[in-house]
């Protein structure tokens, strides 16, 4: 029997905002997902005006809270099903907090919050409600990252010694802020932002990245968090050397000032026994490095087991994860369509009162989002020590 779509609320994405569009594109790309609702923008006359012009018709509210409120009475099946925060980081954690007392998901935009105190006190209350949470770290939405992650933890390239995980942007190598762009004014300024530009706003994926393909945890950072467009207090180029939980080492680096870099996520994982290395900005293959062979490059769609390197026996959830034939590629909006799929399928086990998952092995949880925030809150702490080694809170 055809599914009842999962209606999910808008919190932010009005007045041209970013990041609502791939989110909303992904929203429907199912059809068993739609927006429903929103609260679209701080000034509640724009906020409804912005909800009567959406492209399509959806319910406004005045703020989160009337949209919260509103809907949290309602019966399920009109309810919001779920929540979508796409606001600043400074406007993540009061209507993510305030949604989980309502018992509504939320899949929220990254960073998790400004403050640790504040991640703290959310992982706190969606254990307590146990309620889904996601965190949209969309580059793990990448099939591509999902079979790294299943190469990397199943030992085939060895103990991990080195990663280097980054992403590189040159959208901010000027004063980007005074030319108008509401996307660079708040993400200069401590207030919105948070304690971190660059770390925060990309660091916290590549940081993510690391974590997610190899399982391991970072334990202590030695950081250099530096600004070099003058007039600004946040970093604009983050650099961090990490221990890692198995004794390997990483650097997870960031920039804003590396001109022509545009979205410049990648990994590299060197093991005892080869090396794997990815791009997001070419998001169909890996490459495998192996010692004395030709290297091997493995694309989305056309992965078999059993050719010397892979098992014969690849995971079955991993082969069976919907996606196109190889050659039509996949890019970003896929990877967001992975996130809000995997999470439909926790929400929709919420909705029927069953144990769902929200384990981090789809998308990232509440404890990541938390994770994130605690290292830029060490990496704060050891770069205003001049990089001195600084343990993970
Ligand atoms: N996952 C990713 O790849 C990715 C990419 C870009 C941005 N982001 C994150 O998404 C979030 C938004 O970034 P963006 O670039 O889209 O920002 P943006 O400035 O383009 O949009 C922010 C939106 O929030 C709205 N807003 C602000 N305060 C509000 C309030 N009190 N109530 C309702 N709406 C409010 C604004 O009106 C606007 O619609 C940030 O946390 C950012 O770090 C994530």
């Amino acid at each position: 029997m055809a599914k009842r779509p999962l209606n999910v609320g808008l919190i932010g994405g009005g007045g041209g905002a970013f990041i609502v569009n791939p989110h909303q594109k992904a929203i429907h790309f199912d059809g068993t997902r739609r927006v429903v609702a929103g609260a679209l923008h701080p000034d509640p006359k724009i906020a409804l005006a912005e909800a009567e012009n959406w492209a399509y018709p959806i319910k406004g509210y005045t703020s989160y809270d009337d949209m919260i409120k509103a809907q949290a009475g309602l019966p399920e099946g009109e309810r919001l099903d779920y929540a979508l925060i796409v606001t600043p980081n400074h406007v993540h954690f009061d209507p993510a907090m305030k949604c989980v007392a309502a018992g509504i998901p939320v899949l929220c935009e990254k960073p998790l919050t400004v403050t640790l105190e504040e991640a703290d006190r959310l992982v706190k209350t969606v254990k307590e409600k146990k309620v889904p949470f996601g965190v949209a770290h969309t580059y793990l939405g990448h099939w591509t990252s999902r079979f790294s992650r299943y190469i990397v933890r199943s030992g085939l390239l060895g103990d991990i010694r080195w990663v280097d995980s980054y992403y590189l942007q040159g959208w901010l190598a000027s004063r980007t802020e005074d030319s108008g762009s509401m996307q660079a004014e708040w993400r200069v300024d401590p207030k919105r932002a948070g304690g971190s530009c660059c770390g925060g706003d990309i660091g916290t994926h590549a940081l993510m990245q690391l974590r997610y393909v190899t399982g391991l945890d970072v334990k202590r950072v030695s950081a250099h968090m530096e600004v070099f467009v003058a007039g600004r207090t946040l970093d604009d180029h983050f650099t961090v050397y990490c221990e890692l939980s198995n004794g390997g080492k990483a650097l997870v680096r960031a920039s804003q000032i590396s001109i022509g870099h545009k979205n410049d996520l990648g990994i590299e994982i060197a093991g005892t026994k080869g090396t794997l290395q990815w791009r997001q900005e070419e998001p169909e293959a890996i490459t495998i490095l192996l010692p004395n062979q030709p290297d091997r490059v493995y694309w989305r769609g056309a992965v078999q087991g059993g050719d010397g390197f892979l098992p014969k026996d690849l995971p079955k959830d991993l082969m069976a994860e919907p996606t196109i034939p190889p050659g039509h590629p996949e890019a970003f909006h896929d990877a967001f369509a992975r996130l809000h799929r995997c999470f439909e399928e926790d929400v929709r086990k919420y909705n029927a009162k069953q144990p769902f998952d929200c384990d981090g092995a789809k998308y990232a949880n509440v404890q990541d989002g938390r994770t994130g925030i605690a290292f830029i809150d060490a990496c704060l702490k050891s770069s205003h020590s001049e990089g001195a080694w600084t343990p993970m809170p």
